[in-house]
């Protein structure tokens, strides 16, 4: 009796939907694959990895943006860097909106900015976080990256095959610093933990605002037993199953920090520290909060857990791209050389610090290679447009969800020669022997939504990969007739994807690095 109503209910809003979908199209809309009727493109766009699929469309079709009808929703799906910057950037005032979220919803995302609607809400939260993350805000955060970075190096040297949980300890251990004050523990920290299981929620949760929950909030309430029965909606199931992986790591860090700053003990500088301080002496002296304290504590949760896993992929990546490419490995380690000098051993004479970072060009080069070869977010995050518009004479609606397909944007091939080689030497000016291409510009997304962490994760990088080559060897593991074994390129399809597990030898380069390290 239910299932029979809720299919009755189904199909009314389809029909709704439809109608209203046909009512728009009398304008010229973008190019885009047939649809089906009713449902539109809903089983036309891949589940996984859309992003490929929309990079040939906009190549059969001859266009940079393509339009979509799911569920009677507009999609649209901008493929060149060009269309993002005029839509997203120029015109970003139309474009800041975020589509709802429901399935991150059920996933137990609570008051974080990147799904907030635009709203005052938005803007006290993006103010809050954008000055406290400024290109030179993050250099009082430069020591702790630094000091977290050689304790990750001194770990490898112990446990050379933990390589990859350690680094993952780094980043986890920076955003809590930073957000809350927290330290994590050398060994099997609770924290690390609940972020390799957040990365599980969020990394295999499907592309964002692409469910079918997303288009009929109703369905959320489907129970397990129908849902079940449809693969449409494994990701609702997902989400269910992952919501208190989310909510423990919004709520575990506040809890452990909470009472000290209420008695001003043990109180170590931090976001959470900064602005829940601030909170208390203006609720003392009966002023007003413009943030409450579940604002704190959305703002300082979203930097835990957008900015953790997300500099721990880039880190992986990174090293994935040198392995692929011994060449660019080689010439960034001499170049640390050549910026920090040698003894008569080939041995560096320190390790490098954030005062090198502006003379290791080539090694920049290397970390903007890293965004654009593998973006990890090739979808973006989708933003919302608040009015119609109108770009090279098609029609987007209102209210349309517009991806920015930012691997599209990669492998352009007008800005780019052999897209899928990792080619530091490809930023490099021309007259320099170089390729004297653009610097990648989307992987940390566009206009009012641009990642506000960018500076930080990507001094957390620097850092990290700058001791690793100052002070280890990386090799590909061989097989038993001495072949190397090159890694896979592999990553989960999430809003923002993770890497898959490689095999990668790390070695101390002498004893004179591990007494550098202070092993
Ligand atoms: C290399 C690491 C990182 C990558 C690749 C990355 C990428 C992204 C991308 C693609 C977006 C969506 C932008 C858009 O909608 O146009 C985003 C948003 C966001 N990022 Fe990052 N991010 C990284 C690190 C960080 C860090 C360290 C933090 C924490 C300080 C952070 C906090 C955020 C927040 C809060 C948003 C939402 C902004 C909004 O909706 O207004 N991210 N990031």
């Amino acid at each position: 009796m239910f299932t029979a109503r809720f299919a009755v209910g189904v199909l009314i809003l389809l029909l709704a939907r439809s109608w209203i979908w046909r009512d728009k199209r009398q304008r010229i809309l973008p190019p885009s694959p047939p649809g089906q009727p009713l449902i539109g493109h809903l089983r036309v766009i891949p589940d996984r990895h859309p992003e490929f699929q929309y990079a040939r469309w906009a190549k059969e079709y001859d266009t940079d943006i393509l339009y979509f009808n799911v569920l009677g929703r507009s999609i649209i799906v901008l493929n060149s860097i060009e269309a993002a910057h005029e839509l997203l950037d120029k015109r970003g005032a139309n474009y800041s909106d975020r589509p709802r979220f429901v399935l991150f919803e059920v996933m137990g995302w609570g008051v974080t900015l990147t799904f907030l609607r635009w709203s005052p809400r938005f803007v006290l939260h993006r103010k809050l976080l954008q000055k406290s993350f400024t290109q030179s805000a993050c250099k009082a955060y430069q020591p702790i990256q630094a000091e977290e970075a050689r304790r990750a190096a001194r770990a490898i040297v112990a446990d050379p095959n933990g390589w990859e949980i350690i680094l993952r300890q780094f980043s986890t251990a920076v955003v809590l610093r930073v957000g809350f004050g927290i330290e994590v523990q050398e060994k099997d920290d609770p924290y690390v933990k609940m972020t390799l299981d957040v990365e599980e929620a969020t990394g295999q949760g499907g592309v964002p605002a692409s469910n079918v929950v997303d288009f009929f909030p109703v369905l959320r309430y489907v129970p397990n037993s129908i849902a079940r029965l449809s693969k449409l909606f494994r990701p609702l199931i997902h989400a269910r199953r992952t919501k208190r992986f989310i909510q423990r790591l919004h709520d575990a860090p506040w809890e452990s920090v909470e009472s000290s700053i209420r008695a001003k003990e043990h109180l170590k500088p931090s976001f959470v520290h900064t602005q829940f301080d601030q909170y208390l002496v203006n609720e003392a002296a009966g002023k007003p909060n413009d943030a409450m304290i579940e604002d704190i504590k959305g703002i300082a949760g979203a930097i835990t857990i957008a900015g953790g896993n997300t500099t721990w992929s880039t880190i992986i990546v990174c090293i994935l791209g040198l392995l692929k490419n011994p060449e660019a490995y080689a010439k960034a380690r001499a170049e640390i050389e050549d910026v920090i000098g040698v003894d008569e051993n080939r041995d560096l004479l320190r390790l490098p610090t954030f005062e090198d970072r502006p003379r290791l060009k080539y090694l920049a080069n290397v970390l903007h290679e890293t965004t654009r070869w593998q973006p990890l977010s090739p979808l973006g995050v989708p933003h919302a447009t608040l009015a119609d518009d109108e770009y090279n004479g098609f029609h987007i609606p209102a209210g349309s969800v517009v991806y920015p397909n930012v691997r599209a944007m990669s492998r352009d091939e007008r800005h780019y020669s052999s897209p899928e080689e990792f080619c530091p030497e490809r930023y490099e000016p021309v007259d320099r022997g170089g390729r004297g291409e653009p610097l990648p510009d989307g992987p940390f997304g566009f206009g009012r939504r641009a990642c506000p962490g960018k500076y930080l994760a990507m001094s957390g990088v620097y850092i990290v990969i700058s001791t690793l080559l100052a002070t280890m060897h990386l090799r590909c593991p061989k097989d038993e007739n001495g072949n190397e074994i090159l890694p896979n390129i592999v990553f989960s399809d999430g809003l923002s994807g993770v890497p898959g597990s490689f095999g990668c030898l790390i070695t101390p380069r002498s004893k004179h690095a591990e007494v550098l390290l202070g092993c």
